[in-house]
């Protein structure tokens, strides 16, 4: 009895007979296949190789940032320590680097979001987010100036900002930064929850701030924005929750705020909330920071092995969970270290689509 042959040669031997017509050419598709057969192996191991770097890299990495980089759930400890590394940090950059606000090295990243039940007359909405700004940590008060005339002349209908708006040192960017706030133009609304390192700095003096730059603070409430169309007045929910990372959200009080009626979205600093905000079927979209998309973006892919606490599952871009689209911001800033390597610093813009 003869053996029969492996199915791969059985389907390339169809191929060829289909394809190719002649001796000649059937010659040349079995040195094609047997190149393919004699590179498989060798491709199996380039891999393998890749996985196994992969994880040792992604323990280091893990390593780096549990003793240095990561925030920890309390108020660090070590804040002085860090407060002097952001002064040293800024000062070589200012040194190094010329500050005015440079248009390419910012990425306006435009997201188009469908949304069930909204109604036409909010087709074509469009909201303006930003998110960790760390003032003063990389990005300078000049440059905030020409991030906020760059998004004005966006001319959008709501500006959504989700948190962590200083990083170490409050006192010297107060004031610059209810001056760029006060600066913001939204036709509609301005509204912003809080991050972690809000808390840490001072959640009083950055909800003076935000109430001063004429912001309405959403943490754990509801903005509800109103429009008038031909079939009565329509509705547009923008809900908030406080810092997940800190246990100061408190989703059932949003719930409770919550009108039953018009489609909502929800503004959360850290990503990782969408396992829980998703449960309630009641957003159509989170929008969230924190990550920073790891400040490195490996090239290809458009994700990050540099995953932060409170945005492991979420770090950049995208995601469907549940029925809903979480997306998660690159954010503008930086932690203590201020290099952004294939993640340059975003603005994103949505723009809400009706299902009509
Ligand atoms: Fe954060």
């Amino acid at each position: 009895m003869a053996t029969k042959k492996p199915t791969a040669e059985r389907v390339m031997e169809g191929i060829q007979d289909i394809i190719f017509d002649g001796e000649e050419n059937k010659q040349k598709a079995e040195k094609i296949v047997q190149g393919i057969q004699e590179i498989k192996p060798k491709a199996e191991k380039v891999v393998k190789g890749i996985q196994e770097n992969k994880q040792k890299a992604e323990k280091v990495v893990q390593g780096i940032q549990d003793k240095i980089t990561s925030d920890s759930e309390d108020k660090p400890r070590a804040l002085k320590v860090r407060q002097g590394i952001q002064e040293i940090m800024t000062g070589s950059r200012e040194m190094m680097f010329n500050v005015d606000f440079d248009e390419s090295k910012f990425e306006l990243v435009k997201v188009n979001v469908k949304i069930k039940k909204l109604d036409p007359v909010f087709d074509g909405y469009t909201i303006v987010n930003i998110t960790d700004i760390h003032l003063g940590q990389w990005l300078s008060p000049k440059i905030f100036e020409g991030v906020v005339d760059y998004i004005n002349a966006l001319n959008p209908d709501m500006i959504t900002l989700t948190g962590d708006y200083v990083s170490y040192i409050l006192d010297k960017y107060e004031k610059p930064l209810e001056h760029g706030f006060k600066r913001l133009e939204a036709k509609d609304v301005k509204l912003a929850v809080l991050g972690n390192h809000d808390h840490w700095l001072g959640e009083k003096k950055i909800r003076e701030i935000l109430k001063n730059s004429d912001i309405i603070d959403v943490s754990n409430d509801v903005y509800t924005l109103k429009r008038n169309s031909e079939n009565g007045e329509k509705i547009l929910n923008i809900a908030g929750v406080d810092s997940y990372m800190l246990g100061k959200d408190n989703l059932n009080q949003v719930m409770e705020r919550l009108p039953k009626e018009g489609p909502a979205i929800i503004l959360v600093h850290e990503p990782d909330f969408a396992s829980k905000s998703s449960k309630t079927n009641r957003f159509a979209l989170q929008i969230s920071g924190h990550s920073h998309g790891g400040q490195f973006i490996i090239p290809g892919t458009g994700t990050t092995i540099f995953r932060g606490s409170y945005s492991t599952k979420y770090p950049v871009g995208k995601y469907k969970v549940g029925n809903m689209l979480q997306y998660t911001s690159k954010g503008l800033g930086t932690n203590v270290f201020w290099m952004r390597i294939n993640c340059k610093p975003e603005i994103t813009l949505f723009t809400l689509k009706s299902e009509h």
